[in-house]
């Protein structure tokens, strides 16, 4: 069954010139990019999509990282979407828990700076998709 999520490359990975490897692999692996836009994160969309986090220790420092410089937000579609774009990028701490291979195993160092962001289920997806491209919906 054709899912879809919501994928963020993030200020750090945009900066270091990281989007063409990014979106190539999303490419090979089989997803197909329905949506796809360099976006300056505004405050209230970060505080939007980061909303289940507002509890967390790191979320203003969360904040103030997605809004430092553009992102490149996209919407992919295939089979198992959330999940296959998730194997791509890795664990969240790219050292910790993302292997080799992954996104954030081959670029990061840092937990926060860990490149990419995607939807964690396909209810977050569609959350997440109203939000960056409400016309979609
Ligand atoms: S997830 O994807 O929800 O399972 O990951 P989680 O570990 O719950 O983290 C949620 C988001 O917070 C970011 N994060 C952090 N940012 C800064 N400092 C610390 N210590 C930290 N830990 C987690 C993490 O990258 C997740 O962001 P997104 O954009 O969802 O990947």
């Amino acid at each position: 069954m054709t899912e879809r999520t919501l994928v963020l490359v993030k200020p750090d990975a945009v900066a270091r010139g990281l989007t063409g490897e990014i979106l190539a692999r999303i490419e090979r692996k089989g997803l197909r990019l329905v949506a796809l836009e360099l976006r300056h994160v505004s405050a209230e969309v970060a505080a939007e999509h980061y909303a289940e986090h507002v509890e967390r220790p790191f979320y203003g420092s969360l904040i103030e990282f997605i809004t430092s410089g553009p992102v490149v937000a996209a919407v992919l579609a295939g089979p198992r979407a959330v999940a296959a774009f998730r194997q791509l990028a890795g664990g969240t701490d790219p050292v910790a828990k993302a292997e080799t291979g992954s996104i954030r195993g081959d670029f990061g160092l840092e937990v926060q700076e860990n490149l990419v962001h995607g939807s964690d289920s396909v209810e977050s997806a569609k959350r997440e998709i109203d939000i960056w491209f409400p016309a979609l919906g």
